[in-house]
């Protein structure tokens, strides 16, 4: 595992402001992971999790401290210089899944690679298919979002994450949606695309080998346990006991335990 971190995360605040008043959603995070790792952020619904993996993916903006992204500080960073960063080298998989509500399957997993140029419209579909038959859609590649299960979008944002070979991925609850069956099934995927997604990554933070980074929202206790850290939030503030840091085996163990 290369030791350069690709996020680095100093003091981090998101704070907001509406009816009632400020609200402090996350409080001074402390963060680094490592290329090539992959990290299990774990809470109570409502802790921060959502938003911190926003802020950490530059698609939200902070309202104190700094995170530092594949080697480019994003604090002060204007919103179109932030997607620039992400196209190509981040892929985020939403816990609403975002998928585009016109476009099909297969339009839109091929999406992020038509954004990104220098590739044909026909090997850009080839590749978007390759990927939804890994996932298990194959059949479904014509299917419009809302024709779709849950699970089935849940998997369609998954492949749409991963067509870039994403030198970090971000995933939200990638197995929110699904039953236990498909959930494995998604979990042993995100690990072995994983493992040869970051082959072709490069620039600075990008894996020397390994695979591209993994952070991931769960509250899925096997997927947690088989990331190489796991953190957890506890009402914005990351919780600093040892016990629950860096250490997926720990995760039994942790009082915390029956709400990963
Ligand atoms: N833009 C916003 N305006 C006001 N409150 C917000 C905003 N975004 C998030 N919150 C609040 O911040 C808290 C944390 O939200 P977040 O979505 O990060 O939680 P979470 O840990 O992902 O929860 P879950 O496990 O249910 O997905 C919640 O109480 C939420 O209502
Ligand atoms: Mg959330």
């Amino acid at each position: 595992m290369n030791s350069d971190p690709v996020i680095e995360v100093r003091g981090l605040c998101k704070r907001v402001t509406d009816a009632t008043g400020e609200l402090t959603i996350l409080d001074g995070i402390d963060l680094s992971v490592h290329a090539g790792s992959s990290v299990a952020i774990v809470g109570a619904s409502g802790s921060g999790k959502s938003t911190l993996l926003g802020l950490l993916a530059g698609l939200d903006s902070a309202s104190a401290g700094s995170v530092r992204l594949l080697g480019h500080e994003l604090t002060g960073m204007a919103e179109d210089q932030r997607a620039a960063l992400r196209n190509g080298s981040v892929g985020f998989v939403f816990q609403s899944f975002q998928l585009m509500p016109h476009l099909s399957a297969l339009e839109n997993v091929a999406l992020p690679l038509e954004l990104q140029g220098g590739i044909t419209t026909r090997e850009a579909f080839a590749r978007a298919r390759a990927l939804l038959e890994r996932v298990g859609l194959g059949q479904r590649t014509g299917h419009y979002p809302k024709l779709l299960s849950g699970g089935e979008q849940q998997r369609v944002a998954l492949a749409r994450a991963f067509v870039t070979h994403p030198a970090v991925l971000f995933a939200d609850e990638p197995t929110g949606s699904l039953d236990a069956a498909t959930g494995h099934a998604v979990i042993d995927l995100m690990f072995e695309l994983n493992r040869f997604s970051g082959s072709s990554s490069s620039g600075a933070g990008s894996s020397a080998g390994g695979g591209a980074t993994l952070v991931l929202v769960t509250h899925d206790i096997d997927l947690a346990r088989r990331c190489d850290a796991v953190v957890t939030i506890e009402a914005g503030r990351r919780v600093p006991n040892a016990l629950h840091v860096d250490s997926p085996e720990n995760v039994r163990e942790a009082p915390e335990a029956g709400r990963v």
